[in-house]
């Protein structure tokens, strides 16, 4: 057969609550056109995040009532790390409540004030965990590789340790796939070479594993068919030192992470934070029922059919909206599909948040909540000046959740999308009015710069698409 399915059925259902356009213009107005402010019931469909979004398996919700919830030394923690150390091949593993807990843990025990981390593109928790620790967090991306274009560039790797010298650098990392360059992943042949690049300058390598297993299928289908994806994860984690993993993702759990290293010194001072902040090793955060989810999760992510599946909802979507002229990043990645707002609404400047602006469009046309990745997220306001920065991209994700979402419900999403473009040069920007001083996309306030965001009406003409 050619069609490829969902290899599951639905045995629960959770209903949508649909809502008029009317209802959906007031939400936004009092989210501050800040869609992370909105509530998810007033959502159709929900693609601003892949973390903690995906549909458990019956097995996983079966291990509900075999979690053991004892305090210390229970026995999910032990089937958790035998999983973990199975798959990645990391003898010490200390669970924690998500991804960004084990990036202050690890950060906080390594990363010195005036210190550099280094990577293909640091996810933004991860940025901000190292710069409050007074360090650097500088991404040396490659997009030279149109398959792998999540690759680090290893050249300005060598070029950054030759000038600043191994000192400065106290771990260096890899993110897997690489979410804020559009999801993409990175080679083998690049993980390898990078490993190898750090181990001759002594410096550790730590992989954000948050994707490990989607990037390892894009792996085997792009670049190593004859292995298996067990054998590339395997190759992978081999030559790093350690990992954290946010198991919101290929973890297929609704919470949790871990951090999981080779070297016992290590493991024993992050276990003193662990303590204090997260709670006993053996559970770090978690109860004994999400240890068993992750446990049971990490297996299934890896399995052929559902990762087959990934890539084939992923592909559908994306190749819908290229049929349609709407600029995306190609090869699309497994977890989203990548909009180019800034080719998608050339009249705005990065300033006038054109990623932000069309997340709101489709918000207001069919009640799609989606995720800008671009100035909002990335840009700073300078407090003393006022003067703000902005970003090299401005993207909306369109991030699948893994097991949630079936074909109509994607051809729902390709019609909006289609409607929006068909519109777009009527489309107004959006100034901030409020913002924190870190991570301000979770919590800024915008209004519209033209006081008016609805009613934008009339159809203008096409841009092509473009290669990642
Ligand atoms: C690549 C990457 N690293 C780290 C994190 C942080 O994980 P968490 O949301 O579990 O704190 C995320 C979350 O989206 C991510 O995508």
């Amino acid at each position: 057969m050619k069609t490829v399915i969902e290899p599951f059925r639905a045995k629960v259902i959770e209903s949508i609550k649909f809502t008029t356009e009317e209802e959906r213009e007031t939400a936004l107005k009092l989210a501050g056109y800040n869609l992370f402010h909105l509530k998810a019931e007033d959502v159709i469909i929900d693609l601003l995040t892949d973390s903690g979004t995906s549909a458990m398996s019956s097995e996983q919700w079966s291990r509900l009532m075999v979690g053991d919830e004892s305090y210390a030394g229970c026995s999910s923690y032990f089937r958790f790390k035998d999983t973990v150390s199975k798959v990645l091949g990391f003898e010490h593993v200390l669970p924690v409540h998500q991804g960004r807990a084990a990036e202050r843990i690890l950060f906080g025990a390594l990363v010195k004030p005036g210190q550099h981390v280094l990577s293909n593109t640091h996810f933004d928790t991860t940025r901000a965990n190292i710069e409050s620790n007074g360090a650097q967090a500088i991404d040396f991306p490659d997009s030279g590789n149109r398959e792998f274009c999540g690759n680090i560039d290893l050249r300005a790797v060598k070029r950054f340790i030759d000038e600043h010298g191994r000192s400065s650098i106290p771990l260096s990392m890899i993110t897997l796939t690489n979410n804020s360059a559009g999801g993409q992943p990175a080679s083998l042949e690049n993980i390898l070479a990078y490993a190898a690049l750090l181990k001759s300058h002594d410096i550790p390598l730590f992989i954000d594993a948050a994707r490990f297993a989607e990037n390892a299928w894009l792996i085997k289908r792009r670049e190593r068919p004859e292995l298996s994806v067990l054998d590339i994860v395997r190759q992978i984690f081999e030559v790093s030192d350690g990992c954290m993993m946010s198991a919101k993702k290929d973890g297929l759990s609704n919470m949790g992470g871990f951090i999981a290293c080779r070297e016992a010194d290590l493991c024993d001072s992050l276990k003193q934070n662990l303590i204090l902040t997260e709670g006993f090793p053996t559970y770090g955060g978690l109860s004994g029922r999400d240890l068993e989810c992750i446990a049971r999760g990490i297996n299934e992510a890896l399995e052929d059919e559902y990762l087959l599946y990934r890539e084939k909802s992923t592909l559908y979507l994306a190749q819908r909206l290229n049929d349609a002229g709407v600029p995306l990043i190609n090869p699309p990645g497994l977890h989203a599909v990548y909009i180019d707002a800034a080719k998608f609404l050339p009249h705005l400047e990065p300033r006038e948040l054109p990623g932000q602006a069309l997340v709101c469009a489709l918000y207001l046309e069919a009640g799609i909540r989606a995720c800008e990745i671009g100035t909002l997220m990335f840009g700073r306001r300078d407090l003393q000046s006022g003067a703000e920065t902005t970003h090299s991209a401005e993207l909306v994700r369109l991030a699948l959740p893994r097991r949630v979402y079936s074909q109509s419900h994607y051809d729902y999403v390709i019609e909006a999308v289609c409607n929006v473009f068909d519109r777009r040069s009527f489309l107004k920007g959006l100034r901030i009015v409020q913002q924190p001083e870190c991570l301000r996309h979770f919590s800024a306030r915008m209004e519209p710069i033209e006081n008016s965001f609805t009613h934008q009406s009339g159809v203008s003409g096409g841009v092509g698409n473009y290669e990642c």
